[in-house]
């Protein structure tokens, strides 16, 4: 491996999302159940959070649980469910203390009555929090986020020709909150998955084959390297 990047470049994302993916594949590199690599992908969020504070990111997004993921075996599903409820009750209070605001972003419906009010209580609990803003995207897809936001624009009674990239903005789940800079995503696929179809289409993309649960502070700094060195040209000519 290249040891490029140690040090922090000088233009960091504001707003990353981050698609980990690869848990399952490192548990089956060790011989150990997919659940095992789901939780060691938590252990890692800690670490790529506390990263992503020193090194002044402001929003982080992170895929967890796709509406699509609910087509996994029974056994793996729950298992995902105990997780985020075990990392509420665990985290929340260290989450709170470093100044985190938490945010769920897709449809808490679909969840058991439980975790919703525990999701609920810990929007509530850090909604004053400035440090960093943590979206957790969990039952959450893209075309799903753009079908409740056109019924609600409907709903609304909205002309259409107040209908525009603003209006629409303000009915996603992420309302209020600038696009994100940067996806970054693990495990090597070279895919959005139905990862913010509407907000990331000028994002940044990087895709690295790195399993979730071994992408640490080292290679997030590789990840913000290369965003530094790329030139955003939405669609204009280069600067001369
Ligand atoms: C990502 O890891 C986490 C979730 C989708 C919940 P995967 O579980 O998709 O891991 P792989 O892609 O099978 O290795
Ligand atoms: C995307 O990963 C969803 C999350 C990381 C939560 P998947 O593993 O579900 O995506 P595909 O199946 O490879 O497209
Ligand atoms: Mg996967």
């Amino acid at each position: 491996m290249n040891n490029e990047a140690t040090s922090l470049p000088d233009r960091v994302p504001y707003h990353l999302a981050i698609i980990m993916d690869g848990n399952g594949r490192w548990a089956r590199a060790r011989g150990m159940p997919r659940l095992a690599g789901h939780r060691a992908g938590v252990e890692n969020l800690r670490r790529i959070l506390r990263a992503s504070s020193e090194f002044g990111i402001k929003i982080l997004t992170i895929y967890a649980f796709s509406t699509e993921n609910w087509g996994r075996p029974e056994a793996e599903v729950r298992g995902l469910m105990n997780i985020l409820e075990a990392v509420i009750d665990r985290e929340l209070g260290q989450l709170h203390a470093n100044g985190v605001q938490l945010r769920h972003i897709g449809e808490l419906e679909g969840l058991s009555p439980i975790l919703q009010r525990k999701v609920r209580q810990a929007i509530e609990l850090t909604r004053n929090n400035d440090q960093l803003i943590l979206n957790v995207a969990f039952n959450y897809g893209g075309r799903q986020e753009l079908i409740q936001a056109f019924r609600r624009i409907i709903a609304d009674g909205v002309p259409p020709e107040q209908i525009d990239e603003t209006l629409i903005d303000y009915y996603l789940y992420t309302a209020g909150q600038p696009d994100p800079d940067m996806v970054v995503r693990t495990g090597g696929e070279m895919r959005l998955s139905n990862f913010l179809l509407w907000q990331a289409s000028y994002a940044e993309y990087y895709s690295t084959p790195v399993f979730w649960p071994d992408f640490d502070r080292e290679e997030l700094l590789k990840a913000i390297a290369q965003f530094a060195r790329r030139e955003r040209r939405y669609g204009l000519v280069p600067q001369t």
